[in-house]
């Protein structure tokens, strides 16, 4: 089943073994139009395991301009836990890492402005890396201070020309986007002051295969973090893990804190995630083989239940038109005839069609008008804040669909 791609690590160049092969899917953050169907782009989606560093990642790249663009409609701001969330982190790092007279806070990222406008209230130097021009035009509102280029090795080092050492480098649901990681490090390395910290935080593969959670596999998600893999990769950029952290939000992520090598202490928690993985085997290529063989049962038992629901007669739609859902609908085959429609906050999504699959995503009023008598929760990651919004679908006899950790109706 483990065949060779040809390609080396992204990462060190050794040698790497593909583990699942998804097939062909979309971009998952491109919404056509009816009328735009003709010119959807396809890519393989593969993950594969490096066995000289671990590093899980994607077979295929696709080209970052095709994903961040003008039009990229992902908005951090729309989930009122995320605001929270990085809101936080904002006001953790004031306290922590930006106390000193002229600190220096740099964000990866920075999309809406839902971390930094917390920073750029406090008077606090920052300067946010925004490719996706729509939503950095969000954060500049917000009163943020944003560049709209790609943040890697040369961006970098205009950056330090131009505003000095940075204290902190942040960045939420980013690093894992970045497969030139090479460059972004090289870059952070040369931008972070002597004892600066670069703090980034993904989704963790720990959760994502005790999860069995196959769609945080997407084209956005090139890199699937563990501590092991985050402190060899620093390490070969003279960089050094010193703390982590596990969060809840995301289905569960990690907070990795890198420093210049020997500049800090590394915290007791590295040593025990670091013995966790290992106890638990999740950098081994064993705890893949066991998630492909879950994310098929799961496809199986989803597709049972939806084509039952469907001779039955019952109506299912969907609540989140999330990213990840790209990959459900495009690998188990779900289009319209099972999933009618897709209810969903963000403006520049609905009216439009689910990449591949081309649902209907309309907005969340149309979920009551009428309730659909199933609804399939792709946002599975927001089930706290959506359930407490819409208490009404349950009251009204509706049920989820959820298929996070295995397929249930409840
Ligand atoms: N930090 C936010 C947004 C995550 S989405 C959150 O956690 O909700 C990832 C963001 O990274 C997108 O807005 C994308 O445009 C941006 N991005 C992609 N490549 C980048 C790069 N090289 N440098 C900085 N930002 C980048
Ligand atoms: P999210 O899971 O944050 O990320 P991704 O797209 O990377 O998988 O996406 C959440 C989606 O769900 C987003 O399109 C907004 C939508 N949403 C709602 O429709 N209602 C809600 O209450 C929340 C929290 C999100
Ligand atoms: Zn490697």
């Amino acid at each position: 089943m483990a065949v060779a791609t040809g390609h080396g690590c992204r990462i060190c160049g050794g040698p790497v073994a593909e583990m699942l092969d998804l097939g062909r899917h979309p971009l998952s953050d491109a919404f056509p139009r009816p009328t735009e169907l003709a010119d959807e782009f396809f890519y393989r989606l593969a993950l594969a395991r490096c066995a000289d560093c671990t590093m899980v990642q994607l077979v295929e790249e696709v080209p970052r301009e095709r994903m961040f663009h003008h039009d990229y409609p992902y908005r951090s701001s729309l989930s009122a836990v995320m605001r929270a969330h990085f809101t936080a982190t904002g006001r953790e790092l004031l306290g922590t890492e930006l106390t000193r007279p002229g600190a220096f806070c740099v964000e990866l990222g920075a999309n809406d402005g839902v971390m930094l406008r917390t920073v750029a209230k406090a008077g606090v130097r920052h300067l946010g890396f925004e490719p996706s021009a729509g939503v950095a035009e969000l954060a500049r509102r917000q009163g943020v201070r944003v560049s709209t280029t790609f943040f890697e090795e040369e961006t970098a080092a205009g950056v330090l020309a131009a505003d000095g050492p940075a204290d902190v480098i942040y960045a939420a649901n980013t690093v894992c986007h970045l497969p030139y990681l090479d460059s972004v490090l090289r870059g952070a390395r040369l931008l972070l002051a002597p004892d600066g910290v670069f703090v980034f935080e993904d989704p963790y593969l720990g959760d994502i295969l005790a999860k069995a959670a196959f769609d945080q596999i997407y084209d956005e998600h090139f890199y699937y973090f563990t501590a092991h893999s985050v402190r060899a990769t620093a390490a070969r950029f003279g960089l050094e893990l010193v703390d982590v952290r596990r969060l809840p939000v995301h289905g569960g992520e990690v907070r990795y804190t890198l420093a210049h090598t020997g500049r800090r202490t590394p915290s007791a928690a590295v040593a025990e995630l670091l013995r966790e993985e290992q106890e638990r085997g999740v950098t081994g290529a064993e705890a893949l083989r066991r998630f492909a063989a879950d994310v098929a049962r799961t496809r199986q038992d989803l597709v049972t239940l939806l084509r039952s629901l469907r001779e039955q007669g019952r109506t299912v739609a969907a609540y989140g038109a999330t990213a990840k859902s790209a990959t459900v609908t495009n690998y188990c085959g779900l289009g319209p005839e099972l999933v009618a429609y897709v209810c969903d906050t963000t403006p520049a999504k609905q009216g439009r069609l689910t990449p591949g699959a081309h649902i209907p995503v309309r907005p969340p009023a149309a979920f009551a008008d009428p309730y659909p008598d199933y609804a399939l929760l792709f946002a599975w990651n927001h089930a706290d804040e959506i359930m407490a919004k819409e208490t009404g679908f349950r009251a009204a006899g509706g049920r989820w669909i959820h298929y996070v950790p295995t397929v249930c109706v409840r």
